[in-house]
């Protein structure tokens, strides 16, 4: 009897803290849940906000340039990742080839989706997206390696470079403005 009232002694406690813990855990997940949805409502307004401040007209004239200026090199260039090719490599048929093909196609895509011309999809705003193509053409980052070395002419050479650059900064001020 006097074990028994021991085991209980221990268990119901027990018990009761787990339970206890339980609760708390979920609280905290809820809590962070609500802190995250607020973050995510933030940000769209943020985007929201930004869109509407730059003006229709403005976001035109960038794609008209873009079109006129730049378009070529990237359909030639980046498209296989980046928006919809007119045709697949023949590898493309190739089993695995086409899983990591699709893989990064996806991952592009959900970066900078140029299917529709600008401003891009994705998950920037169109500002955020002039930057990081800013960014990676200066580095020299895109295409990737694995895909350049089967590919050498998909690098930007440095006139296309240098068009692509002029296009980004006057874009970046006109839709700062
Ligand atoms: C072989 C597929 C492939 C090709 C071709 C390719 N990209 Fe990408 N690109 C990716 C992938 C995958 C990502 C996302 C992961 C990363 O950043 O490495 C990406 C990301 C980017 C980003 C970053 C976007 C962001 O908001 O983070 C930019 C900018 C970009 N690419 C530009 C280009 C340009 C310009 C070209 C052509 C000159 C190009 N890419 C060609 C696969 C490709």
């Amino acid at each position: 009897m006097k074990q028994l009232l021991f085991a209980i002694g221990i268990i119901v406690p027990l018990l009761v803290f787990a339970h206890g813990k339980e609760d708390h855990s979920k609280e905290k997940a809820k809590k962070k849940e609500r802190l995250e949805e607020r973050e995510q409502k933030h940000q769209k307004n943020k985007q929201t906000g930004q869109m509407k401040k730059m003006k229709k007209a403005d976001l035109e004239i960038v794609n008209n340039n873009y079109q006129l200026r730049v378009k070529g090199f990237f359909k030639e260039k980046c498209i296989d990742c980046h928006g919809i090719p007119d045709a697949y490599p023949w590898y493309y048929k190739v089993p695995g080839i086409k899983q990591i093909m699709d893989y990064d196609i996806r991952e592009a895509k959900e970066h900078l989706d140029m299917s529709n011309d600008f401003p891009f999809g994705g998950h920037g705003t169109p500002q955020s997206d002039l930057k990081e193509l800013r960014k990676t053409v200066k580095k020299d980052s895109m295409p990737p390696l694995q895909y350049w070395i089967f590919h050498p002419s998909s690098r930007l050479n440095d006139d296309e470079k240098e068009i692509v650059l002029r296009w980004i900064d006057q874009s970046i001020n006109r839709l700062n403005q």
